[in-house]
């Protein structure tokens, strides 16, 4: 049930002018005993302004807002283009909320995308857990399409995924052919869906071509070059021995290859190396990158065609989908 600013005044003993003054932070005519009470009541029962209520808005804002862990990977904006393409189209605009891998920033986003009556959200969380802040979207009516990476314990509309298990299994299948036994995962952060669902089709082909499941070969980053880099030079410290390497993502194989490249390591005749996303710089990379081939502008497509019938009321038959991968073999493997 919404609060409003009237249930705030009857709970504080005051009159709703009072509470707008506190809410529009306005001196005049506050006492600081009677705005600390009247704050706190308001922050206990997470009273958000209703826009639509004060006539500033209709009852569309023609707007949604997508929240994104982090900008500077490649990945997402070739995401945005295909998401702002597609709602334009449909006449909305698109705001979006970079969290740089901040629960702290993606709460605040999804509290100013409510207060500022988003009529949808897209989120590629940067956890896989659901915080108590993201059920505030199911509790203010707002339509939540999940992209690219799932949540637990969320009560989401719809979401839309990829095969990450199967794909990581055909990218390390494809090197156990090529004789590889010895085969390093450079993996993403450890609590998110994408990088559990990659390890686990890392792990399937292994078990399926009766390779050791060595944890000295599995290095964790965090999507970046720098990572991807820094995980090539600790496994060149730590003296383990690898034939190939399968890395979460492009940027973070980019990184690989320079380290692997500092260490005189011959590309692919030594070192063969698959990434994952085939971002738009894999085709110039050197040598130029193979990698896994997500469908980024299908996926975006896709999660605002499931976020237009969600605000439109339309149910969804199938909430859920699921798209396949296709392996892009370029000059990092023989
Ligand atoms: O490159 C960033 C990665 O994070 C992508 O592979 C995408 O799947 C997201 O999970």
């Amino acid at each position: 049930m919404r609060v409003t600013i009237e249930d705030i005044a009857r709970l504080a003993g005051v009159s709703k002018a009072t509470v707008s003054r506190v809410l529009n932070n306005k001196s005049e005519g506050v006492g600081a005993e009677t705005r600390k009470r009247v704050q706190k009541i308001i922050n206990d029962h997470e009273y958000k302004p209703n826009l639509l209520a004060r006539g500033i808005v209709t009852s569309k804002t023609k707007t949604l807002g997508l929240i994104l862990p982090d900008i500077t990977n490649p990945f997402f904006p070739e995401l945005i283009k295909a998401i702002e393409d597609n709602a334009h189209k449909n006449g909305y605009t698109v705001i979006i909320g970079n969290t740089d891998f901040s629960l702290e920033k993606e709460q605040n986003y999804i509290n100013t995308f409510i207060a500022n009556r988003v009529d949808g959200v897209i989120l590629t969380s940067t956890v896989d857990d659901n915080s108590a802040i993201h059920n505030k979207l199911k509790k203010y009516g707002v339509p939540c399409v999940l992209l690219d990476r799932a949540m637990k314990n969320m009560d989401y509309d719809a979401g839309v995924f990829f095969d990450n298990e199967y794909a990581l299994y055909i990218s390390c299948e494809y090197l156990i052919k090529h004789g590889n036994k010895r085969i390093v995962l450079i993996s993403g952060p450890p609590k998110i869906s994408t990088s559990i669902e990659r390890i686990e089709g890392y792990r399937m082909a292994l078990t399926q071509y009766g390779l050791e499941h060595n944890k000295n070969l599995i290095k964790y980053g965090n999507f970046t070059i720098d990572s991807g880099y820094k995980a090539i030079k600790e496994l060149h410290n730590e003296g383990v021995d690898f034939t190939a390497v399968l890395a979460a993502n492009d940027i973070m194989a980019i990184g690989a290859i320079k380290a692997l490249k500092e260490i005189r390591y011959k590309i692919p005749d030594q070192i063969e190396v698959i990434g994952f996303d085939n971002i738009d710089f894999a085709e110039i990379t050197d040598p130029p990158l193979s990698t896994i081939q997500q469908p980024t502008y299908e996926m975006g497509r896709k999660a605002v065609e499931f976020l237009l019938m969600l605000m439109d009321g339309k149910t969804l038959n199938n909430k859920h989908i699921k798209l396949q991968p296709r392996l892009i073999c370029r000059s990092t493997t023989r």
